[in-house]
């Protein structure tokens, strides 16, 4: 019955959003604008003004269920909390993420950071910016910022991995993977070292400051870390493809690095590297005109919405003259606005320094190699890769 009363939802398939969803996202949203998939088995969200309104009303649009699968594998955090003890989960990392401190503390490492990724990149004969600095850049800042340095960006690897095949797991119905404890225990293992030690870090000053107790901080600090890696690597990569698939606009950003501000919130807006955010209803609903009954998932699409026409006029162009690009919702709105997104604008903003400067060095100007194809994905979405043409020398 729901596929008669939703056709547009019913015809949806996972192929099409995840390999090319702008049309089928634009056709929800014109006419069924808060729509039934069974394809994902949702209620899936694409004008701005609903996807809004469902990511504020944590009352009734929660992340507080016992269905979703993070909680499940890493045990309670600020992600799968609501109301006051998520306002305690979040207070617990508010300081070091606030933009000062971001500025103050781990700018300058990220920095040095972009720069010795970006000239290993080039030294390269097939240089690729995704693997060889957007992913390792993320890994490298979140070890930073958390200070856990001495940490192997393998090893992060791997615990994301597990983290990954885990949810997986439990999202096809098996039970979770017996051997997931011992997989991540050697990040625990860290954690626990950086409590007990008494250098200064984010992990010790947690303790420290005793918001969270001793026994929630392991879960906490492993989502930070693995909200952080595939997030940025994605920003990261997506940015570098917007610009190198826009050369004039690319121009204006080597003549006016004022400009990179706005280039990165257009990819953004483009390119949400996160495309979605799901929330379960904890009562009957009622969100665009559509009665939603209690306890079914709500998929909020934010890359719908940021190519919402309403807002954004000729919303498929990447634009960065756009007047209101920032009003994206990339971070999400409202309690579970990302954490992390002053650090995440310095990764990329850092890299794409580094790529110009390393230009500016080399007498050189890049292009992307022709057959590059663009951001896909169905929950985080990145080129597969953004590989370098030698380009022209001046
Ligand atoms: C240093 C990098 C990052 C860190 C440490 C980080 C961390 C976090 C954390 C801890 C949350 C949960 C906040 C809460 O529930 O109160 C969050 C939420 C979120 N982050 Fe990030 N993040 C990073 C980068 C990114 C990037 C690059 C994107 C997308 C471009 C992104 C998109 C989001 C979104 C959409 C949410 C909301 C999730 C929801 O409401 O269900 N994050 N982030």
């Amino acid at each position: 019955m729901r596929e008669e009363q939703w056709p547009v939802g019913a015809s949806v398939t996972v192929d099409q959003l995840t390999e090319s969803p702008y049309e089928v996202l634009a056709s929800l949203r014109a006419v069924e604008p808060v729509s039934w998939v069974p394809a994902t088995g949702a209620w899936f969200v694409t004008r701005r003004d609903c996807a809004i309104e469902a990511m504020k009303d944590t009352l009734r649009f929660t992340v507080d269920d016992e269905r979703f699968t993070t909680a499940r594998v890493l045990g309670t955090s600020m992600l799968s909390l609501d109301g006051p003890e998520h306002a305690r989960h979040r207070q617990a990392f508010v300081k070091p993420f606030r933009p000062k401190l971001v500025r103050e503390q781990v700018e300058a490492r990220i920095v040095e950071h972009a720069r010795r990724l970006m000239s290993a990149t080039l030294e390269s004969d097939q240089p690729e910016l995704r693997a060889g600095v957007a992913g390792p850049l993320a890994v490298a800042t979140i070890l930073d910022v958390l200070g856990l340095p001495e940490v192997d960006a393998d090893d992060v690897l791997r615990w994301y991995g597990a983290f990954g095949d885990a949810i997986v797991a439990l999202t096809v119905g098996e039970d979770m993977p017996a051997e997931i404890g011992d997989r991540l225990a050697s990040l625990y293992g860290h954690v626990g070292d950086a409590m007990a030690s008494d250098d200064p870090s984010l992990v010790r000053q947690l303790v420290d400051d005793a918001v969270l107790r001793d026994d929630e901080i392991p879960a906490a600090v492993a989502v930070v870390m693995f909200g952080a890696i595939e997030t940025s690597e994605g920003m990261t990569a997506n940015a570098f493809w917007h610009l190198l698939s826009h050369p004039e606009t690319l121009d204006r950003v080597r003549a006016d690095r004022s400009l990179i501000a706005v280039a990165i919130d257009e990819s953004l807006r483009l390119e949400p590297a996160a495309a979605v955010v799901d929330r379960y209803t904890t009562v009957d609903v009622e969100l665009g005109g559509v009665s939603i009954p209690a306890g079914e998932l709500v998929t909020i699409s934010l890359l719908a919405a940021n190519r919402d026409p309403e807002v954004f006029a000729d919303p498929d162009r990447f634009d960065i003259d756009r007047p209101n690009l920032a009003q994206h919702v990339t971070w999400a709105v409202g309690p579970h606005t990302c954490l992390g997104l002053h650090v995440a604008r310095a990764e990329t903003r850092a890299a794409l320094e580094a790529f110009l400067d390393a230009e500016a060095e080399l007498g050189v100007q890049f292009v992307l190699v022709s057959e590059s194809v663009g951001p896909r994905g169905l929950i985080f979405r990145k080129p597969e890769s953004v590989f370098l043409g030698s380009g022209t020398h001046h």
